[in-house]
């Protein structure tokens, strides 16, 4: 199939989060089944990789006239076209930044201009036409697009046969604004109702997000957990009902990891500095030698028998830092040591340093946003703690089990999904999980985790066994999203 894939972020290009890299990831996947696959993201920065494939268009947003210019790479097989317009540009530090028209005309404009691209950007001297074509499109930004193909271009037949897929990774952002944010969208007035919504939260406003739920050809979350979870009122952020009249469309496919970038026999960041490349096989030495560095890196005394607790993510209310921060107590008071990486809210980041100045012999706290000592910690870390009060499917614990580090995490979404609790008398299991986001259960099952560290080395490395024996890749995520593709295109 001809897939073109659009989102407003793209790794290396632009990430803030784990959207970024799926769609960095994925495509490549598709492209190594066979398909040809493109992917349509905005241009922030300067990206040297990518050429002017010399095509101009003007696309009319909020009666404005903007010009847009087309970049092109070819990469692992998959054609990048990078879009051009003022309204982007150095954008790459704030992707979701400024003031509401302004977002809402940057996704208008990037969903009408996707749209569009496989009859105007030759990729490789041919377009990819509309045939067997079908579109991804990503989260909130991007539900425009099935809603633009519907009404412009498949009822009245310019593109018969495209086909189109909505990806929820996070359903708590819905590009929620008021009623009046319809009338930019240069939508027929009887679109108006797929906007409209109701709830006690927002009032009466305009929810991009219901509309590309309602019309996208098939949906698709990023776990099996979070495919369920959307449909109760306390995870559906007022789009349950939506999602549940709508539910026969839906499915659940676990996001993989670039195995190429997080893979601890090649990881580029632990060719320096005292760290190492390891295997299963060299766990044994590899691990505490990364560790070690890792201490050393931080300023923390080295010392392998102590464990080495770690939280990597976004410092807000989702990834649940707050959980960890009532812990503090109790976690300083055991034998441990503790590294926390992130940014975000003022407050949370505030804490943090406070954290690190008081608690200075056991605790390091990296405010900001690092790939290098992402990889660092990673790697060197013996514990992931993960408390989200909810996660879509979180990646950080893939990438923690592929590097022999053990998740300890509420279960939830995708992380109920992806990590099994361990199980003592069996032997089975991948990490902890704890049933409900609060900080006693936090407590007790890090405590459960720590004795295991301690007292039960071959369990621990039975665990750290069948983390890293996963195939986590994105092939088999990828052959999931094909039967999706086929769904959406055998589906009238
Ligand atoms: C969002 C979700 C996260 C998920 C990622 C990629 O950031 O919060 O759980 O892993 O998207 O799908």
């Amino acid at each position: 199939m001809n897939v073109i894939v659009v989102a407003v972020e793209c790794a290396p290009w632009s990430k803030t989060g784990g959207l970024g890299d799926v769609v960095g990831a994925l495509p490549k996947a598709l492209a190594r089944r066979g398909h040809r696959v493109m992917v349509v993201v905005p241009k922030y920065g300067n990206y040297s990789e990518a050429q002017d494939v010399g095509v101009r268009k003007y696309y009319k947003v909020s009666g404005q006239d903007m010009e847009v210019n087309y970049l092109h790479a070819y990469i692992d097989g998959v054609d990048f076209v990078f879009i051009d317009s003022p309204i982007f540009r150095h954008r790459e530090n704030s992707i979701y930044g400024g003031e509401r028209p302004d977002i809402l005309k940057r996704m208008i404009l990037l969903c009408k201009v996707a749209v569009e691209v496989p009859w105007y950007v030759p990729c490789g001297g041919v377009c990819y036409g509309d045939g067997n074509l079908a579109f991804i499109a990503n989260d909130w930004h991007t539900a425009l697009l099935p809603v633009y193909l519907k009404a412009f271009y498949r009822d009245n037949g310019l593109m018969k046969y495209a086909r189109s897929v909505l990806v929820i990774h996070n359903i708590a952002h819905q590009g929620r604004g008021p009623p009046d944010d319809f009338l930019h969208m240069d939508l027929p007035d009887h679109y108006m109702d797929l906007f409209k919504l109701y709830d006690p939260v927002g009032g009466d406003h305009c929810n991009i997000f219901a509309a590309g739920i309602k019309t996208a050809d098939q949906v698709v979350t990023v776990s099996h957990g979070y495919a369920w979870e959307i449909k109760t009122s306390e995870g559906g952020w007022g789009l349950h009902n939506i999602i549940n009249e709508n539910g026969w469309k839906l499915r659940g496919i676990v996001n993989g990891i670039d195995t190429t970038e997080w893979n601890p026999k090649y990881d580029v960041h632990l060719k320096s500095d005292g760290y190492t490349n390891y295997t299963l096989e060299t766990l044994e030495t590899g691990k505490p030698q990364c560790k070690a560095a890792l201490q050393r890196e931080l300023g923390l005394t080295v010392q392998d028998n102590v464990p080495l607790l770690a939280f990597i993510g976004r410092l807000d209310g989702q990834k649940g830092v707050d959980l960890i921060a009532e812990a503090i107590h109790w976690i300083v008071s055991q034998d441990v040591q503790l590294v926390m990486l992130g940014m975000g809210r003022r407050d949370l980041e505030d804490m943090l340093k406070k954290f690190e100045s008081q608690y200075h012999n056991k605790v390091r706290c990296w405010v900001g946003f690092s790939v290098r000592l992402a990889h660092r910690i990673t790697a060197g870390a013996d514990i992931l703690i993960m408390p989200s009060r909810f996660e879509p499917c979180g990646l950080n614990q893939l990438y923690a089990m592929k590097y022999g580090t053990i998740p300890v995490v509420h279960a939830v979404g995708g992380l109920r999904d992806t990590v099994v609790q361990f199980d003592p008398l069996r032997e089975t299991g991948l990490g902890w999980t704890f049933d409900r986001a609060e900080t006693c259960k936090l407590i007790d099952t890090l405590g459960n985790s720590l004795k295991t560290y301690r007292y039960y080395k071959e369990s621990w490395k039975g665990l750290q066994n069948r983390g890293m024996s996963q195939d986590l890749s994105w092939d088999n995520a990828a052959q999931h999203y094909e039967e999706v593709l086929v769904a959406a295109k055998y589906q009238w």
